[in-house]
Parts: structure tokens; sequence; C-alpha cells
């Protein structure tokens, strides 16, 4: 069966789409918040650039050389012992994992989407109550909306790789991209603009901690997309000729910029109202409804287009999170992808269903492991350990058991040999050893 291409502009919108996330409006606003600013941003760059780039191109690589969904993609490249290689492919599952909690906040930005129709709440306390009230009482309302995340998303990969990922991305990043222009010349108008500039990006080095830096590094992979196969499966569609190197390259920028703008927008309205940065995971989804509210009417305005672009960022990463799971179930056992996507759903489902309840008060003890709620503890499992896990798996495979020559044939047509040699120190080097430090200070201090 010849399988389905991406065009030009859609590979990048797409790969874009899937690493443009909650991870890049949600995540990364109130992690820098949280981390003091500057130095954190400068960190986050510097890895993004020495290693995210490497390993984005590294699983591109892979993808587009084999055109076979992650498990094959390691059992053929490899030089030797590829019936063990192909155990690496347990990074197409993380995704299931990841699923599970990612459309349930998708599910809150839906509510507060309705909620930008009505009246903002009038303080950060009104505001914290209500997003408190909203995750742990209203186990009904989460799991309607879980719900409609969760049918959204299967119904887009349902469609396939053209007429559903394809098209949607084709349609949702312009949009996404126009409304945070938008957003972004607005905020400018507001006098915490400036503030907003030397918060993110003068570094004062003294309030960067031994943890900043690490889950500066972390979430490099989370915003990249990088360590479950989505990138590498994508790559799979890449059109004949693109040059992947330079659309690594763009995805990359496009990423990092998005991310950027999100995070000069969020901190101008903070600092104007005179918040503190430091709010945290509420950042998005309590401190910024109340700062809504003092601007009247136009608050709801500028909440709506807000919360919609959250939105729109979010289902087309949801959608590259489920596609690595199903191309495996399609490519390896021949499988319709109707059916690969129903065992997808009703495993998500169930996980989903846990999550939800993990959250509330009613339910909360009996969806608690390890002193973790379901919620948390999938995200830890797959942010902490498994795609770091993943990327470096990754890097190790394509910088050392591929044979050199191999990778150099391929990637010399878009690589003059000192880029060539940069990316594959990177790979061989600086990314696993990285990683590594990354998943050992995580789990152990
Ligand atoms: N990159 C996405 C974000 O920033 C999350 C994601 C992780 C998507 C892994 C796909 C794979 O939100």
């Amino acid at each position: 069966m010849e399988k389905a291409r991406f065009s030009r502009v859609g590979f990048i919108l797409a790969a874009a789409g899937s690493a443009v996330g909650l991870g890049n409006i949600w995540k990364f606003p109130y992690m820098a918040g949280q981390n003091g600013g500057g130095a954190f941003v400068l960190i986050y760059l510097l890895t993004v650039v020495l290693i995210g780039l490497s390993i984005f191109i590294a699983e591109v690589y892979m993808g587009r050389t084999t055109r076979e969904d992650g498990v094959t993609a390691f059992e053929t490249l490899a030089a030797r012992n590829g019936h063990i290689w192909k155990y690496a492919g347990f990074m197409v599952f993380t995704g299931v994992l990841i699923l599970s909690f990612y459309t349930i906040v998708i599910g809150w930005i839906f509510k507060y989407i309705i909620l930008s129709f009505s009246t903002l709440p009038i303080s950060v306390g009104a505001a914290g109550k209500l997003f408190g009230a909203m995750v742990s009482g209203d186990w009904e309302g989460q799991f309607a909306f879980f719900n409609i995340a969760f049918f959204l998303t299967m119904w887009i990969v349902a469609r396939g790789v053209k007429r559903g990922i394809e098209r949607v991305n084709l349609i949702l990043m312009p949009l996404l991209i126009l409304i945070l222009i938008f957003l972004f010349f607005y905020s400018m108008t507001y006098t915490g603009f400036e503030k907003s500039l030397t918060f993110l990006f003068y570094p004062e080095w003294d309030k960067l901690t031994q943890s900043s830096l690490l889950q500066a590094v972390g979430h490099a992979f989370f915003t990249l997309s990088l360590g479950m196969g989505t990138i590498m499966t994508y790559a799979t569609s890449l059109p004949k000729g693109e040059n992947i190197v330079k659309s690594s390259f763009y995805v990359a920028f496009i990423d990092t910029l998005i991310a950027l703008v999100a995070g000069i927008i969020i901190f101008t309205f903070v600092f104007h109202f005179g918040e503190k940065p430091s709010q945290g995971p509420g950042l998005v989804f309590i401190s910024l409804p109340a700062l809504f509210h003092h601007m009247g009417v136009m608050g709801n305005v500028i909440s709506l287009l807000f919360f919609v672009a959250l939105a729109f960022a979010g289902i087309t990463s949801a959608v590259s999170i489920v596609e690595p799971t199903a191309l495996f179930f399609i490519n390896r056992f021949k499988m319709a992808r109707s059916k690969a996507l129903i065992i997808i759903a009703v495993i998500v489902y169930i996980l989903g269903t846990m999550a939800v309840l993990s959250n509330t008060k009613a339910y909360g003890a009996h969806f608690t492991y390890f002193g973790k709620g379901a919620f948390d503890l999938m995200d830890f499992v797959s942010a902490a350990i498994l795609l770091p896990l993943g990327g470096m798996i990754i890097a190790i495979f394509v910088g050392f058991v591929i044979e050199r020559d191999k990778v150099h044939a391929t990637m010399s047509k878009y690589m003059s040999d000192r880029l060539f040699n940069l990316w594959y120190f990177s790979i061989r080097y600086i990314a696993p050893a990285a990683v590594m430090i990354v998943m050992i200070n995580k789990l152990f201090f």
C-alpha cells in the first residue's frame, strides 16, 4: 500500500502543530515564571539548539529513511541485533499515557472557552476557587469535556494522514498564529510589556537553580515532541526530496518563537496588573482569567481568543500523540486504521477516566498510586521518564548503532561536513549525557 504523503508545507505545519502545544502556551510560561525568567529562558533556548534540534533531526532521519513505524524502524536500521533493538520501539506506546491526561487539559480549555462568554472571576482568589471546583469537585463536567476533546482527537486521526491530520493543521496552525500575532500587538499597548521583556530576556543568573536547569532541559524534549516517535512517524509521510535538516530547523524555530511570544503576552498582563509571575500551573487557568476581568468586555474577547488559541495548539498536538501507536498497529499487524484506533481509544478512555477521577475529592483516594494521583503519575512517568529515555535511545541508536557511513550518505545531502560532525557529536555525546543527568536528578533528588 502506498503511504499517504504530506505536502511540503503540510509536513512543516503538522510537525510544528505537534510541537506547538500546551507545552508552549501553558507549561513554558509558568515554568519560566517559577524559575525566575531570563536565565531559565536562555538555558531552555540553548538546550533546544544544542540537544533538542539534533534529536529532532535524528528522528526525522529514522522515519524518512525507513518509512516504517517506530518499532520496525529500529529493527530494520540496526546494523545487527535488530530483533533486540525493536524493543526500543516501546516508545510508540508512550503516547497512550500522554494522551490520557493531555485530552483532560484540552477539556479544561474547552470549559474556559465557554467561560469567556460569561463574567470572568473578579480576583485571583475567586479564579483559584473556580479552577479548584472544576478539577476536584465537578467530575461529571470535567468528564464531559474530556469526552469532547477525546472523541474530537480520535475523529481527526481516523480520517487519516492527509484528510485528517494534514488538513486540521493547515487550518488551525495559521489561525493560531494569527491570534497570537493579534494578542502580541494588543499586549504591546500595555505598560507591562516592557517589564515582561525584561523578565523573560534579562538573565539574572543568581536565580538559576539546579532544579530550573533540569526543568529547562526536560522541557526541551516535551515541547519538541521528542522521544516517543511522533516526529519519526510524521517523517514517514515526508514528500520525496524534502530537505530534512531545513524542515527541522523551521519546526524548532516556530516552536520556540511561539513559546516566547506566548510568554511575552502572558507576562505583560501579569505585570501590568501587578500579579506575581510565579503562580505555577495555575498561571493560565487562574491568574489570566482574573486579569482579563479587569479589562471589561475587551477582557472577554481576549480571554476567548486566548483559550481558542490554546485549544488549537492542544488539538494539533493531541492528534500527533495518537499517530505513532496507530501507525504501529496499522503497519505491523496490517490492521485497518479504524480497528487500530478502537484499540487505542479503549485504553486511553479507561486511563483518562481514571485520571479525571484521581483529581476529585470524592474518588481521588481510589486512584492514587505511589503517592501520586493517576493524572500526576501519567504526567510524571511520561514527561520525566519515558520521553527523555526515548530521546536518549534515539540519540544513541543513530549515533552508535547505525553505521556512520550510512547516516552520512543520507545526511550529507542536507548538511555540510562541518555541520554533520557537529550534529553527530551532539547525538553521540552531548544529548545522551545531558538526558542521563536530567533523568537521574529528576528521579532521585
Ligand atoms: N510538544 C507538545 C507540547 O508542547 C506535547 C507533545 C509531546 C506532543 C510529545 C507530542 C509528543 O505540548
